[in-house]
């Protein structure tokens, strides 16, 4: 757990559904309408309508609801948590690792800023990207820290942020870059 200026960011390992923090991050695809992993457990958690909260939003021709690094924000059916933010995080790819790096650093950036427009003050994430979309989980906690820390110790509104990590590894490496953050590492 680490106290910045505007809020406290706190790493649990657990499942992502169980949170009750006002919004919880769905690790999506373009098209919200369910899958494996993260976005599998939220969709069976929350019930049936989760899936007609995202069906109601706009598709676009190859019926994509949000592009990737985008997110889109809906009622969270039966969980514990008020909203659902939908993240589309990018599939990892060495050769565009830095565009998939400013997606990821972008999307999470988004997600803060839905959170605090539907007046939340707390928000889980999971690690997102990091399991089908194949993102190295060092890379990608390396990101997510300095975006999640960058932004609560500059932006005030949310109080509580906090990332669950579902195997002990991926908690170690997320402990590790939280502990190792530092002011310095701000982005100019
Ligand atoms: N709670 C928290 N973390 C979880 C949970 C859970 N219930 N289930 C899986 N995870 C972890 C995985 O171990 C992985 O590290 O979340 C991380 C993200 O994995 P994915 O859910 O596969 O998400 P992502 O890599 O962003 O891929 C998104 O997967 O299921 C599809 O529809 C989804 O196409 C989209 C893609």
């Amino acid at each position: 757990m680490r106290q910045l200026k505007h809020g406290t960011i706190e790493l649990i390992l657990g499942n992502i559904v169980d949170q009750d923090t006002d919004a919880i991050v769905n690790a999506a695809n373009t098209k919200l309408t369910g899958g494996g992993g993260v976005d599998g457990a939220i969709h069976r958690a929350a019930g049936p309508q989760l899936k007609e909260f995202c069906l109601q939003l706009p598709a676009d021709e190859q019926g994509r609801r949000c592009q990737t690094g985008h997110v889109q924000t809906t009622p969270a059916g039966n969980l514990k948590a008020k909203y659902v933010i939908h993240a589309v995080g990018p599939f990892y790819n060495e050769r565009y690792s830095d565009k998939a790096h400013t997606q990821l650093r972008q999307v999470h950036t988004l997600a803060l800023q839905a959170a605090i427009a539907h007046h939340c003050t707390s928000i889980a994430f999971p690690a997102i990207s990091t399991g089908a979309y194949r993102f190295p989980v060092a890379a990608a906690a390396k990101t997510a820290i300095d975006c999640v820390c960058t932004f609560l110790s500059t932006t005030p509104g949310l109080s509580f942020v906090r990332f669950v990590l579902y195997k002990q590894p991926q908690y170690d490496i997320f402990s590790s870059t939280l502990e190792e953050w530092r002011m310095d590492d701000l982005d100019p």
